[in-house]
């Protein structure tokens, strides 16, 4: 889908690349947002960010998913309305509409590009895939824009070696559900310009996030320590020491912990677990901390990837 440039978007993008001044470069206001990747991450970004009047651009594959993110991001504002106003169903329903006028949708980039301020991919966590992307979208994209990635794992700087502009790539680590979690890692590789992240960080605090900076170190702070506790839970059901049940449940009352690791496991999705697993262990296979797991590769294989799929660890309603 992405193959596709028109001559005339080609001579459109480069007139645009030619009308930003190196000062423009500088300091970016991000207004105008392109999202590829309308699954769980992509979806609640597009929402937090339109929330907040950000104009915004979703991209994925098929008009089918993006009509399931646009149902999602509706129904989850639902939820957030129920709450913030209460007492005034009329103005909640006001506050939908006017979310649900920042975003669009698309299965076909370059148009949205054109104009973004910021390009985030929340897409498969695959490095060859999100360099492609990144590779493809920096030709089309005007000299200003910053490119950010919400990998969980990758390397960032791996994923900026595609483009052009390492200096105007970062990380921007979302949590799940991302309506609802504050955090977001703001991730700085030795090449993203100063400018680059206080871009991003004034961006995340108009989400109403709290950023926190963090080196192109694997895991960044959130994974590197959450994922390893999760993979442990498993290896001690896997040794047939306690039940998922009961781990969860020991996690969640002995640890103060929201949802016990399964269910944590289930709620991020059992094949963004395995990516990130297997990415660490090929680079360290004698970590005993990054050995794989038997019933998270069986589950995966058959396509019981946790909440999305209604089957994982645990089996759920639609
Ligand atoms: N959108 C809007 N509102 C939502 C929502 C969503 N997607 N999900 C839940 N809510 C609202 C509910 O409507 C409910 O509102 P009320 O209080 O008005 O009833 C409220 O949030 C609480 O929801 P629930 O009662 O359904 O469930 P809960 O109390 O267990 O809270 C939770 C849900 C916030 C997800 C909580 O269980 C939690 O914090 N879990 C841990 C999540 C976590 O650790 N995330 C990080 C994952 S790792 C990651 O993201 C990084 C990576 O790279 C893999
Ligand atoms: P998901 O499977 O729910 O959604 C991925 C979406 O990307 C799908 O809709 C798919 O159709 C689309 N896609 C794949 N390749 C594409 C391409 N080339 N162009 C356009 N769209 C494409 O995955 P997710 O859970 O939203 O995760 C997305 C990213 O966010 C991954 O890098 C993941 O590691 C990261 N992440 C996930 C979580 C989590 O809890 N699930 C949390 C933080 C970060």
């Amino acid at each position: 889908m992405f193959r596709l440039v028109s001559s005339n978007m080609a001579f459109f993008t480069h007139h645009i690349k030619r009308s930003f001044s190196s000062s423009a470069v500088r300091n970016v206001v991000i207004k105008n947002v392109t999202i590829i990747g309308g699954g769980q991450m992509g979806a609640g970004i597009a929402q937090v960010a339109a929330s907040t009047g950000h104009s915004v651009t979703l991209v994925d594959m098929t008009d089918d998913i993006l009509k399931k993110a646009m149902k999602g991001i509706q129904s989850s504002l639902r939820r957030v309305v129920k709450k913030t106003f209460s007492g005034d169903p009329e103005s909640g329903d006001d506050f939908i509409q006017k979310v649900m006028q920042n975003v669009s949708t698309s299965t076909e980039p370059s148009a949205a590009i054109a104009t973004s301020d910021l390009i985030l991919e929340a897409i498969v966590e695959n490095m060859k895939i999100k360099q492609d992307l990144f590779g493809f979208l920096d030709k089309m994209a005007p000299e200003h824009t910053i490119f950010a990635s919400n990998t969980s794992s990758l390397p960032i700087s791996d994923i900026a070696s595609a483009t052009s502009r390492p200096d105007r790539c970062a990380g921007l680590h979302f949590f799940n559900p991302v309506p609802l979690m504050k955090l977001v890692e703001v991730v700085a590789t030795t090449s993203t310009s100063p400018e680059t992240s206080e871009s991003l960080l004034n961006f995340t605090k108009a989400l109403g996030k709290t950023p926190v900076c963090c080196k192109d170190t694997p895991g960044f702070i959130v994974n590197r320590l959450l994922v390893p506790y999760m993979m442990e839970a498993l290896r001690l059901h896997e040794r047939g020491h306690a039940s998922k049940e009961d781990i969860d449940t020991g996690m969640k009352l002995g640890a103060g912990y929201p949802m016990g690791p399964f269910e944590l496991s289930d709620y991020v999705g059992l094949d963004t677990i395995k990516f990130i697993m297997d990415g660490w262990s090929k680079k360290e296979p004698d970590n005993p901390i990054f050995a794989p797991s038997q019933l998270l590769n069986k589950l995966v294989a058959e396509g019981k990837l946790g909440k999305k799929t209604l089957e994982g660890f645990y089996k759920y309603n639609k």
